[in-house]
């Protein structure tokens, strides 16, 4: 039935940030079982910036939870690099989420009386790790934040806040970035900034990003979108333009209504 059938190989390439493997979450039991995954195989290359987009309640808050180490998954692996995740205990994933992974929100959830220097430096005073300065004030630079590291949260536009948040995601260089629709509560023009920044810590700092976004604009800064339906992967777009997103949307719709068939 699928369109645009995505295989994995069966080794992880040593290239990848994150894999998962017949990868499934269900909530509840029973007959309020959900099935939020049924059997994904996916592989997020290092290096690369990827948007996984579809339908409400197609499991891409779950998959990117699950692949960050915040939700266990019922069966299937998980892999953060090298280190497979489903099998970690508390301790090591909480160390694994502090150390290894960052996050960004839709509703950037800053510290409301901390600065945005005191919120951006939070993740290494939580582990205790020195403050590398100059990459420090390339995020700020990069991210225009230089006039604002005084201001606390409420004296910021959603826009700053959320490149507050940005920043503070980055400055531990984790592994992976994850971000879960880190635009969705931006206007356009501040939604793009933060999309053109999201795309030069990919292509200039070297860094991994995998974000979930409603917007097939958004999408397109990616590299890559995977396309999500029933908790499954429902096709893959290289270097998408808003035009094939929307296309690979629509397609996803027409599989939706059986009664077209
Ligand atoms: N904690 C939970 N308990 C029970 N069911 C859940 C829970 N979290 C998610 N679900 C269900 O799992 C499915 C996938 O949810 P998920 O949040 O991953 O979807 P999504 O693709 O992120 O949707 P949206 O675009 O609306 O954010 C949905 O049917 C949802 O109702
Ligand atoms: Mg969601």
């Amino acid at each position: 039935m699928d369109t645009t059938v995505y295989r994995p190989t069966e080794q992880t390439p040593a290239s990848s940030a994150s894999c998962a493997r017949s990868l499934t979450k269900v909530y509840g039991r029973g007959a309020a079982a959900v099935h939020a995954l049924d059997g994904v195989d996916i592989d997020f290359a290092a290096g690369a910036f990827t948007a996984i987009m579809g339908p409400s309640g197609s499991g891409k808050s779950t998959l990117m939870h699950v692949l960050a180490g915040l939700d266990q998954a019922t069966s299937g692996t998980v892999r953060l690099g090298d280190t497979e995740i489903t099998s970690l205990g508390d301790d090591a994933l909480t160390r694994l989420r502090r150390d290894r992974v960052g996050f960004v929100f839709q509703s950037f959830n800053l510290l409301p009386m901390f600065t945005a220097e005191q919120n951006i430096l939070l993740p290494l005073e939580l582990a205790g790790s020195p403050v590398d300065r100059p990459w420090f004030d390339t995020l700020v630079e990069t991210l225009g934040l230089g006039q604002r590291l005084t201001h606390r949260p409420s004296e910021l536009s959603g826009g700053q806040q959320q490149r507050v948040a940005i920043a503070r995601a980055l400055i531990a260089k984790p592994e992976v970035v994850f971000a879960d629709e880190p635009t969705g509560n931006l206007d356009s023009r501040s939604g793009a900034e933060v999309l053109s920044f999201l795309r030069r810590s990919v292509r200039e700092l070297g860094r991994t990003i995998i974000m979930v976004t409603h917007d097939p604009t958004a999408a397109a800064y990616a590299d890559r979108v995977v396309l999500l339906a029933d908790g499954r992967i429902a096709g893959d777009i290289e270097n998408p333009t808003p035009e094939s997103v929307l296309m690979g949307l629509e397609a996803l719709r027409t599989l939706e209504q059986p009664a077209v068939r």
